[in-house]
């Protein structure tokens, strides 16, 4: 029997597994886990009476040619309509750019890359970022290249920005995660998004708005998006229903300038021809006539119950082991262990004792020189398993100690300055 050889296309080269690493996966095995790893949805957080009855509805009364056929790709109209509506009321982004209904934001990206960077071409991120938006760039064979965070500004260094920008070619575009940023739980000042989009159009480049978490906000005032201040079109701003609806629905959508759209609908029509009909009338049916607003008032007030224990918990760890960022909004905390305590030993002892979390490493967008930063997930867990998985990682940090000053400098590995995460 001959065998067959598989010669793979070098966009290939830089795509590899799962990013969780070892002890994250090993956690999970157990099925007593407190799992703070995935940014989930809660179980309680899908509006199943509410679906139910949107799908019965449209199984009885809608002809099935509407979610059933073959459809247009830059999505259901109504649908997008809703969504310049909601986007007006709800962010205060009035653009004329037209909206695309994609399949999840993973998608949004993907056709973004592939319709702006060329093999070589240089995208900015955030130097910890959405794995998945770094993973988009390198499949295409451009280079994502990160930029410093200022995390006591919550913001990209401004100055190594601007250094970026003129001194390296080729670059093509900046992917930012402004609002409840993953996996930091930053969001970055009005001023300082004003300054950026500054840069972006002294340098004449594009700005990715990834905004899946925006609308999750649990403390004090909504900061402006990018694309409402964007007057060039150089803003493609993104959404998802991931995180306010469901991630299986696979909805998302794009807002981006008519000369970018058109070739983003023709890389749409390649990738799937167009995204998921049934769950395109489900959700405009929703936001028509069962108060989506509703629904996303209750996951505000589910989640900011999750986040306030999660910090009240992560209060009772004493500073000198442990700074957190405190978000207003989204998914995660962004955590830093102090230069005194050993990550590897860290990770070994909370993976033992069923914790699991995502360690900075594998959210930089280089792999490396993130290992005391980890991410936790608030959403997920009950406040019940926060309480006691918090608690299980302060017990970890204080046996993961050092205590000779020499195992101090043997366990700075990363070469990065030992500067602490921003304010509590
Ligand atoms: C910053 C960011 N962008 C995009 C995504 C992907 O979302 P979607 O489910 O819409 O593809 C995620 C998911 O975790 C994310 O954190």
């Amino acid at each position: 029997m001959s065998t067959t050889t598989f010669t793979f296309a070098s966009r290939m080269a830089h795509l590899t597994g799962s990013p969780l690493r070892e002890n994250a996966k090993r956690a999970m095995t157990a099925k007593d886990t407190i799992s703070f790893a995935y940014g989930y949805p809660a179980t309680e957080a899908f509006p199943m009476d509410t679906l139910r009855k949107i799908s019965n509805k449209l199984y009885t009364e809608y002809d099935p040619n509407v979610f059933l056929q073959y459809a247009p790709s830059e999505g259901y109209a109504v649908l997008r309509r809703l969504i310049k509506e909601r986007l007006a009321n709800n962010a205060d982004i009035r653009s004329d750019d037209d909206v695309l209904i994609v399949s999840g934001s993973t998608q949004g990206m993907d056709l973004v890359v592939k319709v702006l960077c060329d093999p070589g071409d240089v995208v900015l991120c955030e130097d910890q970022t959405f794995s998945g938006a770094v993973k988009a760039v390198q499949s295409y064979g451009a280079v994502p290249m990160p930029v410093p965070m200022d995390l006591d500004a919550q913001s990209v260094d401004l100055d190594a920005l601007e250094h970026m920008l003129s001194t390296t070619p080729n670059v093509k575009m900046m992917y930012l995660i402004p609002t409840f940023q993953n996996p930091l739980g930053t969001s970055m000042p009005l001023e300082k998004r004003k300054a950026v989009y500054e840069l972006a159009r002294k340098y004449d480049i594009v700005i990715f708005e990834d905004d899946p978490y925006g609308e999750l906000l649990y403390f004090g005032d909504p900061i402006a998006k990018m694309k409402s201040f964007d007057t060039d079109g150089r803003v493609i701003y993104s959404g998802s229903f991931s995180k306010v609806l469901a991630p299986s629905t696979r909805l998302g959508f794009l807002m981006a300038n008519d000369e970018l759209m058109r070739k983003l609908v023709l890389a749409k029509q390649v990738a799937d021809s167009h995204s998921n009909y049934y769950w395109q009338v489900m959700l405009a049916e929703f936001m028509l006539h069962y108060d989506f607003e509703g629904h996303v008032e209750y996951l505000k007030r589910l989640y900011r119950e999750r986040v306030k224990a999660m910090m009240a918990a992560l209060d009772r760890i004493p500073q000198t082991m442990l700074r957190y960022i405190r978000p207003t909004g989204g998914y995660f905390i962004g955590c830093r262990m102090a230069d005194d305590i050993d990550p590897d030993t860290f990770y070994d002892i909370i993976a033992d004792r069923h914790v699991a979390v995502i360690p900075g490493d594998v959210m930089s967008v280089t792999g490396h020189g993130y290992e005391r930063d980890f991410r936790l997930n608030f959403t997920r867990p009950s406040i019940e398993e926060i309480d006691r998985g918090i608690g299980i990682i302060g017990e970890a940090l204080e046996q993961a100690r050092i205590t000779e000053p020499s195992d101090i400098e043997n366990s700075c590995r990363s070469g990065r300055e030992p500067v602490l995460a921003g304010a509590r």
